[in-house]
């Protein structure tokens, strides 16, 4: 017995050493492809070195991270949500749909998120698996599915959506669903544990003691969370494997056009009311929750949870992650090629939109801005509140209610009168502490 439990742990530990050696090559292998295609870019672009990015890790570095207000501002005018390009200023909701939102999604488009194209391929939605289940006390019924992306454009690159989609059993008609953009691990990887985690209900067991129901969409299936991938996933398929052009889409924007693709999936699902699905995402899933709403607007509500740079912060101001950071090789791929030229020779002050205006977009639809507080301030709180702040003209202009202050609130006091609704949580990187005043919000919309 003590033999075998010994083979056995000589076993495990052969099979994670050997697990760990690949992951290394596979992670040096993507650096290398990614660091070509960065290079292609930066030449593309003219570009021969960027700034340098904040320092997250070490508040001693000469580049650490700001967290001081006073230097937080370095280009405090934002460019007006309601001013257009030939200097007259908005005032019918008329032209905010048909001139001015048009300017700001073109702006957008070419400089920050990069162009979808036109022709996407057709999706088609196979069920794999219908299953009766439990979670928690609740009794569900769990679909996954598979979206097939046509790829008849281009064989070699193959996309296959993965999601999932759980909804009460005993529904007597269509309900609410929130999709998640969902975190994949490696595999072998540990959840840390969580002090009393299991004491709360989780997000799922929250939402269906609503009666609503959930969905889980794998972002990588869509596009790979890397440089390496842009010549695959959807965006690679599009661009036949060829590297993108500086106004190309980047990841975000390719796993938002995913989220659109599910949303299809949702409209022929007897269980799910379409017209009641919202979005939510954290940190790099919040900034794709953000452009997911602000691009397309049959998602009713979003929860965007510490989307930070590239989100819902002000790329104009200088307090945790930066303009730089995102433009870097480990980051750029999240966005347009043009998106580098910012992080020099240019600065976020050249932008012609900023995040702002991206909220915007969303109106006159609810969304919840949030984070946490210790340990997260690397996405910015207060930068992001402003920018719900600052796209408070256009909710008001389209007859809804913005957040109804410019005092930035105390940590764990959510302002939730508007339509635009705000909270900073005590915790730290993580959406949890924040999914009971979301679901409060989202129940003022579906009755
Ligand atoms: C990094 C990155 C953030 C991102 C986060 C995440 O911290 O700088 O922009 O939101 O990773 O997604 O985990």
């Amino acid at each position: 017995m003590k033999r075998l439990t010994g083979v056995l742990f000589v076993l495990v530990l052969l099979c994670s050493a050997s697990q760990a050696q690949f992951s290394k090559q596979a992670r040096d292998s993507i650096n290398k492809i990614t660091s070509v295609d960065y290079q292609n870019m930066l030449d593309q672009l003219g570009i021969k070195t960027i700034r340098q990015g904040a320092n997250g890790n070490d508040p001693k570095a000469p580049n650490a991270a700001n967290y001081d207000e006073a230097k937080a501002n370095p280009f405090p005018d934002l460019p007006d949500p309601l001013g257009m390009k030939n200097g007259k200023s908005v005032t019918s909701a008329k032209t905010w749909w048909k001139k001015r939102r048009p300017e700001i999604v073109e702006d957008f488009d070419r400089e920050i998120y990069g162009r979808m194209p036109q022709n996407t391929p057709k999706v088609k939605w196979e069920v794999t698996e219908i299953k009766n289940d439990t979670v928690g006390k609740y009794k569900v019924i769990a679909k996954t599915m598979v979206g097939h992306v046509d790829n008849s454009g281009y064989p070699s690159v193959n996309v296959d959506i993965r999601m999932t989609l759980t909804t009460p059993a005993e529904a007597k008609e269509p309900v609410p669903v929130i999709m998640e953009f969902g975190f994949i691990f490696p595999p072998g990887f540990r959840m840390p544990a969580m002090p009393n985690a299991s004491k709360e209900p989780t997000w799922q067991q929250q939402l269906l003691e609503k009666g609503w129901g959930f969905a889980i969409i794998l972002p990588n299936s869509i596009q790979a969370d890397n440089g390496a991938g842009l010549t695959q996933g959807i965006i690679g398929l599009m661009n036949k494997g060829k590297y993108r052009k500086p106004d190309d889409w980047g990841s975000l924007r390719a796993w938002a056009w995913g989220a659109s693709r599910a949303l299809d999936y949702f409209e022929t699902d007897k269980a799910v009311n379409a017209r009641q699905v919202g979005i939510e995402g954290h940190s790099r899933y919040g900034k794709a929750t953000l452009v997911t709403m602000a691009y397309d607007s049959r998602f009713a509500i979003a929860f965007v949870s510490s989307s930070g740079e590239g989100g819902a912060k002000l790329h104009r101001r200088n307090a945790g992650e930066l303009v730089e950071n995102v433009a870097s090789s480990g980051e750029y791929h999240w966005m347009a090629g043009n998106f580098i030229k910012y992080a020099g020779p240019l600065t976020p002050k050249d932008m012609p939109v900023d995040s702002h205006e991206l909220i915007a977009m969303c109106a006159p639809r609810p969304v919840f801005i949030s984070s946490g507080e210790k340990g997260d301030g690397w996405v910015d709180a207060k930068g992001m509140f402003m920018a719900a702040v600052a796209a408070g003209p256009v909710y008001k202009l389209l007859g809804k209610k913005d957040l109804g202050t410019t005092i930035f609130p105390h940590v764990e006091t959510p302002l939730m009168d508007g339509d635009l609704t705000f909270r900073q949580h005590s915790s730290g990187h993580t959406p949890a502490p924040n999914w009971p005043i979301f679901i409060r919000f989202a129940e003022k919309y579906f009755k």
